[in-house]
C-alpha cells in the first residue's frame, strides 16, 4: 500500500475535468462551546453525468459539505476557513455574494429534504418555478409559467396546467418533491446537490422520485451529489461514494468496491449493520459507541474509540486518505484487505445484492442517527 497521500480518485478519474473539485475544505462553526470542525479536510470530485453518493452517520458533515458548496453556511457562527471548491475550475470560495447568486439556481442547484420548507406557501407553484426562468433566463411572466408547466410535465406530474395554479399544500409530498426537482433542473445546471431528497417520502414514491432524478440528470449529463443515510439508495443510484466520519472522508471509492471490499473499518461496520434479504437477523452487527464530539476530537484517528482494529499508533497519529487499490482511497493506518463477504460467511447474499434487491429504504440504523456532537442550540 502506498504511504503517500494521493488526490482522491486520481487513479480512476476520467480524462475530462471534473465539474466539481473540492480540495482540503474546512468549514468550522465558532460556538460558545468551542470550534465545531464540521468539515475538516474534505477532498471530492464529481464528473459530468456522474452520481456521487455521500453517506455517513448523523452529524458527520454531509449537509455542511453541501451548504459549503452552495456558499450557504450560516455565518456566523459558520465559516469556510480554508480550501477550494472549484466549479469547472472556478474557485467559488473566492466569489462575492452577487457572483454566487448568479451561479446558484443556474449552474448549481440544491434539493433539500423537506420541499415544504423550500417552497413559499403563499405563492403558486407556477410562479415559484417560473421565478427561476425569469431571474436567470430573463423570460416574461407568462412565458415563465408556460416553461414551468413544461417542466412539471417532464417530471410526470399529472395535469400540469392545473398544478401550476396550485399552492404547495395542494400537492402531495411526492409531487412537491418532483416540483422541487423540476425547479432545480430548470436551468439545466452542471451540478445538482440533493440532500436526503426523499427521506420524507414513502418507499414507493421515494423510488419513483429517485429514478426520475437519475434519468433527468443522465439526459442532461448533470453531475449529481446525492446525500443519504440509505445504503440502498447508494447501491441503486451512485457510481462513486464518499463515506464521511467526523467531518472527513474516510473512504472514497466506486460503489461495487465499497460493498464488496470496503477498506475502512467504519465503512465495513456500516455494511455489516445492513439487513440482508434472507439473512440471519442474529448476524446483524451494529457499530458500538457514539461519534466523537467535533469540538473535542481525539488526537489520532477520530474513529479509534469505536474501532475494533485500533492499535496504539491510531491514537497518536491521524491517518491520511491514501490509495489502497486503484480507485479506492481509505483514511486508515490498518485498512481491511479482504472481501466483506469473506467475513459474512453463511449469509446467502452479499451486502450489495441485499441493498440492490431489497427496497430502496435501507437506512443506517436509527440508533446511529443521534448526533451527540451537535453544539447545544446549534441551528441544524
Ligand atoms: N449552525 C451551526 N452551528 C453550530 N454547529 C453546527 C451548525 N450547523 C451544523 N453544525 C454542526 O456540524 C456538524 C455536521 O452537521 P451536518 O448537518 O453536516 O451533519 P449531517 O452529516 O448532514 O447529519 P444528518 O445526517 O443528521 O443530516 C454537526 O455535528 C453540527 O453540530
Ligand atoms: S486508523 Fe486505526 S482506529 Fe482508525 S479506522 Fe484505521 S484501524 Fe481503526
Ligand atoms: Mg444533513
Amino acid at each position: 500500500m502506498s504511504e503517500n497521500p494521493v488526490p482522491p480518485a486520481a487513479a480512476a478519474a476520467p480524462a475530462e475535468l471534473p465539474v466539481l473539485r473540492i480540495r482540503d475544505l474546512r468549514t468550522h462553526f465558532f460556538t460558545g462551546q468551542g470550534v465545531v470542525k464540521a468539515v475538516d479536510g474534505v477532498d471530492l470530485e464529481v464528473h459530468k453525468g456522474e452520481v456521487l453518493g455521500i453517506v455517513g452517520e448523523s452529524g458527520s458533515g454531509k449537509s455542511v459539505t453541501a451548504l459549503s458548496i452552495m456558499q450557504l453556511v450560516a455565518s456566523p457562527p459558520g465559516r469556510i476557513v480554508s480550501g477550494r471548491i472549484e466549479l469547472d475550475g472556478l474557485d467559488m470560495v473566492k466569489l462575492d455574494a452577487a457572483a454566487m447568486r448568479r451561479i446558484r439556481g443556474k449552474r448549481i442547484s440544491m434539493i433539500f429534504q423537506d420541499p415544504l420548507a423550500s417552497l413559499n406557501p403563499v405563492l403558486r407553484i407556477g410562479f415559484q418555478l417560473g421565478e427561476v426562468f425569469r431571474h436567470h433566463l430573463g423570460l416574461e411572466k407568462r412565458q415563465a409559467v408556460t416553461e414551468a408547466e413544461r417542466m412539471l410535465r417532464a417530471m410526470d406530474i399529472p395535469s400540469p396546467a392545473t398544478r401550476v395554479r396550485n399552492y404547495p399544500h395542494q400537492l402531495s409530498g411526492g409531487m412537491r418533491q418532483r416540483a422541487m426537482i423540476a425547479m432545480a433542473l430548470s436551468c439545466k445546471p452542471e451540478l445538482l446537490i440533493a440532500d436526503e431528497p426523499t427521506t420524507a417520502l414513502d418507499v414507493t414514491v421515494q423510488a419513483q422520485v429517485l429514478n426520475l432524478m437519475k434519468q433527468v440528470c443522465r439526459e442532461h449529463r448533470t453531475a449529481l451529489v446525492l446525500i443519504t443515510h440509505d445504503m440502498g439508495v447508494i447501491a441503486n443510484m451512485c457510481e462513486r461514494v464518499a463515506v464521511m466520519y467526523a467531518g472527513k472522508v474516510v473512504e472514497y471509492t466506486d460503489v461495487r468496491t465499497l460493498f464488496r471490499r470496503p477498506g475502512h473499518p467504519y465503512a465495513a461496520g456500516l455494511l455489516r449493520s445492513l439487513p440482508r434479504l434472507g439473512g440471519n437477523a442474529r448476524r446483524l452487527q451494529s457499530i458500538e459507541g457514539q461519534p466523537p464530539r467535533l469540538t473535542r476530537l481525539p488526537p489520532g484517528c477520530a474513529y479509534a474509540p469505536r474501532c475494533p482494529r485500533a492499535q496504539p499508533r491510531c491514537r497518536e497519529e491521524a491517518p491520511e486518505l491514501v490509495r489502497l487499490r486503484p480507485g479506492q482511497e481509505v483514511r486508515c493506518h490498518f485498512p481491511l484487505e479482504g472481501s466483506l463477504e469473506g467475513s459474512l460467511q453463511g449469509s446467502p447474499q452479499g451486502p450489495l445484492e441485499g441493498a440492490l434487491e431489497g427496497s430502496l429504504h435501507r437506512p443506517i440504523p436509527a440508533a446511529l442517527h443521534a448526533a451527540p456532537n451537535a453544539a447545544p442550540g446549534a441551528a441544524r
